[in-house]
């Protein structure tokens, strides 16, 4: 039943496909539809640029591309491994506000230098991977896009829709000179998720009805004290909450398949926390644990259609499982990566049978991420996209707080 690591909520599993190589992108099923625009507002005029970074020009598509990872916690040595294992990438810096942790990190990555600020990251960098807690990754993913360094962010892109569209907007000149900017909305190695769009696009199902989808975690509800780190995910402080942390994959795979949400509908629960003496744990470094443990999100879709979205760290018994089902005129189509990255059940209701398509594996975002620079072209999931996945988290926490449909703003 397990795929992921007990306190992360990459598949890790699927780390392995790395080693693989990657699919001919030109045969493979188109990977996203088009990702709305969205529209921006005024914003306080950007930091100064680096003085040495104002005038660089981007490093050239070929030869060693210089890696900095800021944040040098659980998630970041995946970033340290997938890098390392493409050619041509070299980690050059890593920064972290915990000192200790960072030349720890260094230590076992064999990185040579281990920054004082993101300034000083980025002066050695031609890329940034920006793996700390969500509510920071603004501020780290402005800094490289102003200065002209390609940034590949974790999930979920921010924590509000206003940091939101101030990395939309400095994303829509970054673009412009060349800088790639992307998501790890690491699912999309699930060559799964491509197909189900593919078949989806090419009408095989009909006119979409209904979907119901599941991100399932049980190993926060387990323990709390002794889970350190991890905390962060229960507090609204740092961006935590389980709409953003699991449920920001979910609805990147779904409207990946269905297309874009028209609408969003939410309720929340939080749940108590224990100690291991079994008295209440109700904080972590002074912030309360108040995010939202539990969500079932009602969407419907721009193209018709509705879907039941459910994602819960209280799901015990379950590591990480992710499965959706897309039901429509013609047929349905089911993916469970529980079981397998690379199957999609397919039911035509003119056969009247379930078939299972076998499609071959789809790059990881690493591999898209270090493709698109040396390309020159950016691939998906690209920052627009995490802005898209953005207005619908904070749609969905908005209808959680304050009751009632909440219409996803037009772009
Ligand atoms: N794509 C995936 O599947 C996946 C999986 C796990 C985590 N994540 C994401 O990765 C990010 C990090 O998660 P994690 O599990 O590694 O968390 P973590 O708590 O293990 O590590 C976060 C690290 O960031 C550091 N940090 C915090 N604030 C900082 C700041 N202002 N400047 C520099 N360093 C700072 C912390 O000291 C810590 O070392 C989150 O955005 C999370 O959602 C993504």
């Amino acid at each position: 039943m397990a795929n992921g690591h007990p306190h992360d909520d990459a598949p890790f599993s699927a780390l392995g496909r790395i080693g693989t190589p990657p699919p001919d992108l030109d045969a493979a099923p188109p990977q996203m539809r088009p990702t709305r625009p969205l529209a921006t507002s005024p914003e306080p005029p950007p930091p100064p640029e680096t003085e040495s970074a104002r005038h660089r020009a981007l490093p050239p598509a070929r030869g060693d591309l210089r890696i900095g990872i800021i944040g040098t916690g659980g998630m970041a040595a995946a970033h340290a491994e997938n890098f390392q294992r493409q050619t041509g990438c070299r980690l050059e810096s890593c920064l972290d506000i915990d000192a200790a942790a960072a030349k720890a990190f260094a230590s076992r990555f064999a990185i040579p230098h281990q920054a004082k600020d993101v300034t000083d990251l980025i002066r050695r960098c031609d890329a940034v991977a920006v793996v700390t807690p969500d509510a920071t990754h603004a501020e780290f993913v402005l800094a490289a896009l102003r200065n002209n360094r390609h940034v590949l962010c974790e999930k979920p892109l921010t924590s509000s829709m206003v940091d939101a569209k101030r990395i939309a907007r400095a994303w829509r000149e970054a673009k412009g000179r060349g800088v790639i900017g992307m998501v790890n909305f690491s699912y999309r190695c699930a060559a799964a998720m491509h197909h189900a769009a593919w078949l989806h696009g090419e009408g095989r199902i009909g006119q979409l009805r209904h979907v119901t989808a599941q991100y399932f975690q049980g190993w926060l509800s387990e323990t709390h004290e002794p889970a350190g780190g991890a905390l962060w995910r229960l507090r609204r402080a740092s961006g935590g909450g389980v709409i953003a942390d699991l449920g920001c994959h979910l609805l990147d795979l779904v409207t990946a398949v269905a297309g874009p949400v028209r609408r969003i509908h939410c309720i929340t629960s939080n749940f108590p926390k224990v100690a291991r003496d079994g008295k209440p744990f109700t904080a972590w470094q002074g912030k309360p644990l108040d995010a939202d443990d539990s969500a079932v999100i009602t969407v419907e879709f721009a193209a018709g259609g509705l879907g039941v979205l459910q994602v819960s760290r209280w799901a015990t018994g379950r590591q990480n499982t992710i499965r959706a089902d897309f039901h429509g005129t013609r047929g349905a189509l089911v993916f469970d990566l529980d079981h397998s990255y690379d199957q999609v059940h397919h039911h035509e209701a003119e056969h009247k049978a379930w078939r299972t398509d076998h499609p071959s594996a789809a790059p990881s975002t690493w591999q898209r991420f270090v493709q698109a620079i040396r390309d020159g072209r950016c691939d998906q999931p690209d920052l627009a996209r995490g802005v898209e996945i953005q207005s619908y988290l904070d749609a969905a926490m908005h209808s959680a707080e304050k009751g009632g449909w909440i219409e996803i703003e037009a772009g």
